[in-house]
């Protein structure tokens, strides 16, 4: 089976390398696809076929109805009986392909899509939806298209049943329509969990019915422009009205929405750290009791070098009072009714206990309780969490500072510094999910930070393309898969947020659904072209930070600065001056040794071609921020 899996995906490699402009081009690349000879078109007397009257089913064969009606300007009659020149969607239990596993075959007589539930026919229909004219994907009618579908044979099912992507609505607050665009991108790339960073430090985003000001108070503060982390602190006057939350019945039709399209939602409440919305409304929250604001943007944590914290602010829960167990009970009560999935994230990540260190009251809980340091206290605390969160029928995940102090019985871990608090917790019998922000933090910069917005550090889609969730020798049950990050302090709308997450996203879903085999940076790179297009027809943002290079400086004996260029795709040349004109394909071009930079250059602009086609941005980098990158 293995062998023939493998021959299977070296065929699909070989048949996209060599057919030009009409490659199939699916992203996550599917486990086995045997491309044929031919087409089958769709056109108004096209019908649609559901085999059964699961209900399901037949909503995600209306789903085809509503893009074609978008893009080609009809839908079809959808009806039982088979027949020629139609697309079937047939749930077929004997087929073993699993939850979420499909069949796919084109003739060009006939789509078919096989699948033992609806989740498998929604994911079939992804990957038709791909094999499709990119004008599929306009937003309007798109005359004169052959609605065309090259003949074709599928048979896919994913490696993970863990393919996540959270978002965080807490530092940007992000509308149920903007929420559902981002579900609606998330399912084309068959991911199946949106992870809701739903509280931090700047906002409190859903609303808990006994606890009336987590979003009277939590959900506002103050809109600033500029960067996020560095904002000055907001004047006593400045107008806190900048934010929102979701009502419970927002959040319903949320989860609905996602569940129509096989997505879970798994609310995150981060606690005890990263909880000043949650003390700003209820101060006594705190071990220092005060008048507490929402934070807008300005500092609110000292990082220091070797890697520790401390908060300017205090904004954790105080575990050595009952009112903090007491709060978490009602929010987990009305947490739990809401959300269906099995999970609650509690968060504990990054709680600094600077102001935990300076209480009597922490002092007394750890001389009753014998804990012996602040990471027993906050073990002590996640105990105290875990089972309130049990109570409520749920089970608890959290990112991997809970196994500081101890990890407490049957918790879940969210792996972020890296694997190795996955794989510790996972030595430990304990299920885990990966998100190394080695890999998967797509909120850090795309490419060189001479052109990308600045966020903390850069993550190119080479590495992204790399990740491996699990790790030699770990029990891949305890593995549930993967996921990526997108924190939102730096972003601040929706057209900024696609430009964050594709095409890295689409690097996650390929690790986290397609055999690890079928990897192959070359091709996926063609693929993510191919869908450039399409994310063109859908007007959807996209980063070009792939066509970029990463810029290195170095220096000789002399001390002398030397320049080299990464490129992260092949086929490239980078083109450059130091006289402050701007490069185009007929200036020097980088080779393979490095460039000294003469003594009176001018700030050094680069620009990238492919085949005399300017395919990069032009980068500019003066010299004395060169000569800074130099250890
Ligand atoms: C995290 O990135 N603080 C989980």
């Amino acid at each position: 089976m293995k062998k023939a899996l493998i021959l299977a995906v070296f065929f699909t490699i070989a048949a996209t390398a060599f057919s030009q402009n009409k490659r199939i081009s699916i992203i996550p690349q599917p486990a086995v696809l045997r491309e044929g000879m031919g087409t089958f078109t769709i056109d108004a007397n096209t019908a649609i076929v559901v085999g059964s009257n699961d209900p399901e089913a037949k909503k995600v064969a209306a789903m085809l109805n509503i893009e074609l009606k978008k893009a080609a300007g009809f839908s079809l009659n959808i009806e039982n009986a088979p027949r020629k020149k139609s697309i079937q969607f047939l749930l077929s239990p004997e087929e073993p392909l699993g939850n979420e596993g499909y069949r796919l075959a084109v003739t060009p007589e006939m789509i078919s899509i096989f699948a033992p539930k609806p989740a498998g026919l929604f994911y079939g229909l992804q990957t038709l939806l791909q094999l499709m004219p990119k004008e599929i994907e306009s937003k309007e009618v798109v005359k004169n298209i052959s609605w065309t579908v090259p003949v074709v044979n599928i048979t896919d099912r994913p490696r993970f049943g863990w393919r996540g992507l959270m978002l965080d609505v807490s530092r940007h607050f992000f509308t149920v329509d903007e929420v559902k665009a981002f579900i609606d991108d998330m399912a084309r790339y068959k991911y199946n969990l949106m992870h809701f960073h739903l509280t931090d430090d700047q906002g409190w985003r859903l609303e808990i019915k006994s606890l009336p000001k987590l979003t009277e108070v939590g959900a506002w503060n103050v809109k600033k422009t500029g960067r996020f982390n560095y904002f000055s602190t907001p004047a006593a006057n400045e107008p806190r009205d900048f934010g929102g939350f979701y009502t419970q019945e927002q959040m319903k039709e949320l989860i609905r929405y996602a569940k129509d399209r096989f997505i879970n939602i798994m609310p995150e409440i981060d606690v005890p750290g990263h909880s000043l919305a949650a003390i700003a409304s209820y101060p006594d929250l705190s071990c220092t009791p005060g008048t507490y604001k929402v934070n807008s943007g300005e500092p609110i944590m000292d990082w220091h070098d070797n890697g520790t914290f401390t908060a300017l602010i205090d904004n954790a829960l105080c575990p050595s009072n009952e009112k903090v167990y007491s709060f978490l009970d009602k929010v987990f009560t009305e947490v739990a009714a809401l959300f269906p999935f099995e999970y609650i994230h509690m968060g504990g990540d990054e709680c600094a206990k600077n102001f935990w260190e300076k209480s009597a009251e922490v002092k007394a809980l750890m001389q009753r309780e014998k804990l012996k340091d602040m990471h027993e206290v906050q073990s002590y605390f996640v105990g105290r969490v875990s089972k309130i969160i049990a109570t409520k029928g749920k089970k608890m995940m959290g990112w991997d500072e809970i196994l500081e102090g101890g990890l407490v019985k049957d918790a879940s871990v969210m792996s972020w510094r890296g694997l190795k608090g996955g794989i510790e917790a996972a030595q430990k019998g304990h299920e885990v999910v990966m998100t190394p922000n080695s890999h998967v933090y797509i909120d850090l910069m795309q490419g060189d930070a001479a052109i990308e917005p600045i966020v903390y550090s850069s993550l190119r889609l080479k590495k992204t393309y790399a990740f491996e969730p699990l790790p030699e020798g770990i029990d891949p049950k305890l593995i549930k898969g993967g996921q990526a990050n997108l924190w939102t302090e730096q972003i601040y709308n929706t057209r900024h947020m696609q430009y964050m997450l594709w095409p890295r996203a689409m690097a996650v879903a390929e690790a986290v659904w397609s055999p690890k085999q079928s990897r192959n940076w070359n091709n996926f790179v063609g693929r993510v072209e191919d869908h450039f297009g399409r994310f063109q027809q859908a007007d959807r943002k996209y980063a070009p930070s792939m066509y970029d290079p990463a810029v290195k400086v170095s220096k000789d004996a002399k001390g002398n600065l030397l320049l080299d260029f990464e490129s992260e795709i092949d086929g490239l040349t980078v083109h450059y001056s130091f006289d402050n004109s701007f490069p185009d394909y007929h200036y020097p071009a980088y080779g393979r040794t490095s460039i000294p930079v003469p003594v009176d250059a001018a700030p050094i602009k680069v620009v990238t071609y492919r085949a005399g086609t300017q395919v990069g941005r032009m980068m500019t980098i003066s010299v004395e921020d060169l000569r800074k990158r130099v250890k």
